[in-house]
């Protein structure tokens, strides 16, 4: 149960039902790790605000992470019955309110504000989600977007001749890019009804082409990193070109919607997910005769890759042996201080009946698991895997079984710390969830 109201950046917020927001999280909130000028995320995304340089782009740092639900979903067309609402996924601090979940939160109102042709906005962003190497509950996303005014086009032949000049004037980047869709698809990813086919694809062609010049500007310094570092992956990467790859997708605020991933080391990796802006967006925020694109990039993906950063952990670490590698404006390579040893721990539980209700709790999400024992080890948790589950066939009763890897990544963790760490989850387990623990 939750105290009547919490306290976040100074403002006292009620409580309710809806409530999951625990203290290691909102701890979170004062860390602004992408305004910390030599933290890598920081630099990350000052690299890529350099490819969208003002006036016509301009850059939001500082919104605060509390957001309305209206913000988060609602003004995005989000349905109401659209899975990533729910508890499990999305921190709630009552009803109304939520921690953004994505960049997009603030889409609308910055288009309602008017005050430049594109926007870049960084910000700290929330979600209940995995633990592992590449999973953190907080971590950070760079929204883009870029809107153009069809009557102020009208003189100069209308908005997809003007977007076409400016497509004209860029400089090539050299890179390999596979793109097999069409400019939009009727049935996978139509065309809007309010834009012309040369709109749609002007503004795609537009979009597309300004991230292949970030990924192409980052990566070429990433592959440098690794080749001069001589790790994993360098051998052949200087005469290799950088393959990119354009993905058809889905969001409720884009239409056509794309994905771009890259490449890396034997694998295609998602980095960011774009599209044509839904004209109700602009519509709803005073803007009607605007029409454009956007895109959110995670930037501990792209910070991962550029410094050779191994574990999501290490960019909330405040060890000194990992933040002072790193300098304003310089990429480098990332060493490790050490690698030290994990340490595996299983648990074995019995779920109460469904329909039974013990401590308010009547049913059990895998990322109740994953918040309990971020509850519990905070970063020594390294990931956390269920490895069995099964459902008895005459009691109904759910078994379930997760491994558990502690580790610390700044020294060597004694076993008897990870058995008192096993031992709070269990009995969280027990208390909360009235789960039976099975020896
Ligand atoms: N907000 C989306 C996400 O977090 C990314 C996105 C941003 C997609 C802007 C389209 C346009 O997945």
């Amino acid at each position: 149960p939750s105290p009547p109201t919490i306290q976040l950046e100074g403002r006292h917020y009620p409580t309710d039902e809806w409530t999951n927001l625990p203290s290691h999280i909102s701890s979170a909130l004062s860390r602004k790790l992408h305004l910390q000028p030599s933290h890598p995320l920081s630099i990350t995304r000052r690299l890529i605000e350099s490819r969208f340089p003002g006036p016509t782009y301009q850059y939001h740092n500082n919104l605060s992470p509390i957001v309305s639900v209206h913000q988060n979903f609602d003004s995005l067309g989000f349905p109401i019955d659209h899975p990533g609402r729910s508890r499990t996924d999305t921190y709630y601090v009552n009803k109304d309110t939520v921690l953004r979940t994505h960049t997009s939160a603030h889409q609308a109102d910055t288009f309602r504000s008017g005050t430049s042709d594109g926007f870049l906005i960084s910000a700290d962003v929330y979600r209940r989600d995995a633990i592992d190497r590449s999973h953190y509950p907080v971590f950070h996303q760079m929204e883009g977007a870029r809107m153009w005014s069809r009557d102020g086009c009208k003189a100069r032949g209308g908005v997809a001749a003007v977007i076409m000049e400016d497509i004209e004037s860029m400089p090539k980047h050299g890179i390999n890019v596979e793109d097999p869709n069409p400019p939009f698809h009727e049935k996978r990813n139509p065309l809007q009804v309010e834009h012309t086919p040369e709109e749609a694809q002007a503004v795609g062609a537009h979009l597309k082409l300004c991230l292949e010049h970030v990924v192409a500007e980052v990566f070429g310094l990433a592959r440098a990193g690794a080749v001069a570092a001589g790790g994993a992956g360098a051998e052949g990467a200087s005469e290799e070109p950088l393959r990119v790859r354009w993905v058809e997708a889905y969001f409720p605020f884009t239409s056509p919607s794309w994905e771009l991933e890259v490449y890396w080391q034997g694998n295609w990796l998602e980095l960011l997910g774009c599209g044509v802006v839904q004209q109700s967006l602009p519509k709803n925020a005073g803007v009607p005769d605007k029409i454009g694109w956007a895109f959110g990039v995670g930037l501990e993906r792209v910070a991962m890759l550029l410094f050779g950063i191994p574990d999501i952990r290490l960019f909330w670490s405040c060890d000194k042996r990992f933040l002072g590698q790193f300098k304003k404006g310089e990429i480098s390579r990332f060493v490790p201080f050490s690698k030290f040893p994990p340490c595996y721990k299983d648990i074995a539980f019995w779920l109460p009946r469904s329909g039974s209700s013990v401590g308010g709790q009547v049913s059990f999400h895998e990322n109740d698991m994953m918040e309990i024992v971020r509850n519990v080890a905070g970063d020594l948790a390294e990931d956390v895997k269920l490895i069995d589950e099964f459902t008895h066939p005459k009691t109904g009763r759910k078994s379930l079984c997760f491994r558990i890897n502690y580790r610390s990544l700044e020294r060597t963790l004694r076993n008897d710390e990870a058995n008192s760490l096993q031992q709070m989850v269990k009995r969280v387990l027990v208390e909360e969830f009235g789960a039976e623990v099975r020896e």
